[in-house]
């Protein structure tokens, strides 16, 4: 876990200071638990846009409809929605909190969903591999850090693809493991979010053979 604190308090989004400001991953599912009847809603205005674009970036990247697809950190399933708008239909849910995911299950869009830590290097039995990761709004301070990076790695096929959104300065501390793993960067697009000096990116990489 990443302790840092950028302590970003706003009028409009009060939930962004108070879910960053978790000190251990029992407080985070804590919070998503309470925040999950709401979620939907409170991210609508911010963040509506990044599952859709996430979707379009993966079918120019990989159209093929029926890949194994891991939604990691998958919360109320958003991203599996969109992806589902765009026709694939093999995806997997994976996130800490069980009230986030129960709202994902209702979307009916996951073959299956499980309740976990991605930082737990047993998640998964060795031989599940993907041909898709993605972590939407995951990397982020006081959610997952390098330890989820190399762990969720392990799980992706040679040739996968891994799908990634990061905050500028968030992105900057993890420079450093992201340029370690045997992986190339093969597509990078910025938004501005919750404010214009501020960017959000969207990052696949693909695995070496
Ligand atoms: C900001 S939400 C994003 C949810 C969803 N991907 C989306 O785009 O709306 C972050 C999610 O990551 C999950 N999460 C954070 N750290 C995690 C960890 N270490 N293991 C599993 N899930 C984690 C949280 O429970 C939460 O549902």
């Amino acid at each position: 876990m990443v302790e840092n604190n950028p302590k970003e308090m706003s009028e409009d989004r009060p939930w962004l200071s108070w879910i960053c400001d978790s000190q251990s991953a029992e407080e985070l599912e804590k919070k998503y638990d309470n925040w999950a009847d709401t979620y939907d809603t409170d991210v609508s205005k911010d963040w509506s846009f990044m599952p859709n674009n996430i979707a379009k970036t993966l079918s120019q990247l990989l159209p093929q409809k029926d890949l194994a697809i891991l939604d990691a950190g998958a919360g109320t399933g958003l991203v599996g929605e969109a992806l589902a708008k765009e026709g694939y239909v093999n995806l997997t849910a994976i996130d800490l909190s069980e009230k986030m995911l129960a709202i994902a299950q209702e979307k009916q869009v996951y073959k299956s969903l499980y309740q976990g830590n991605l930082e737990d290097q047993s998640l998964f039995a060795d031989s599940v591999d993907f041909d898709v990761i993605i972590t939407a709004g995951v990397f982020a301070y006081a959610h997952a850090g390098v330890e989820v990076l190399n762990n969720l790695f392990r799980f992706l096929k040679k040739k996968g693809i891994f799908l990634l959104t990061i905050r500028e300065d968030y992105r900057q501390q993890m420079q450093a493991a992201l340029k370690r793993l045997p992986w190339k960067l093969i597509s990078e697009e910025r938004f501005p979010i919750y404010d214009e000096a501020k960017l959000m990116y969207l990052l696949a990489f693909q695995k070496k053979a």
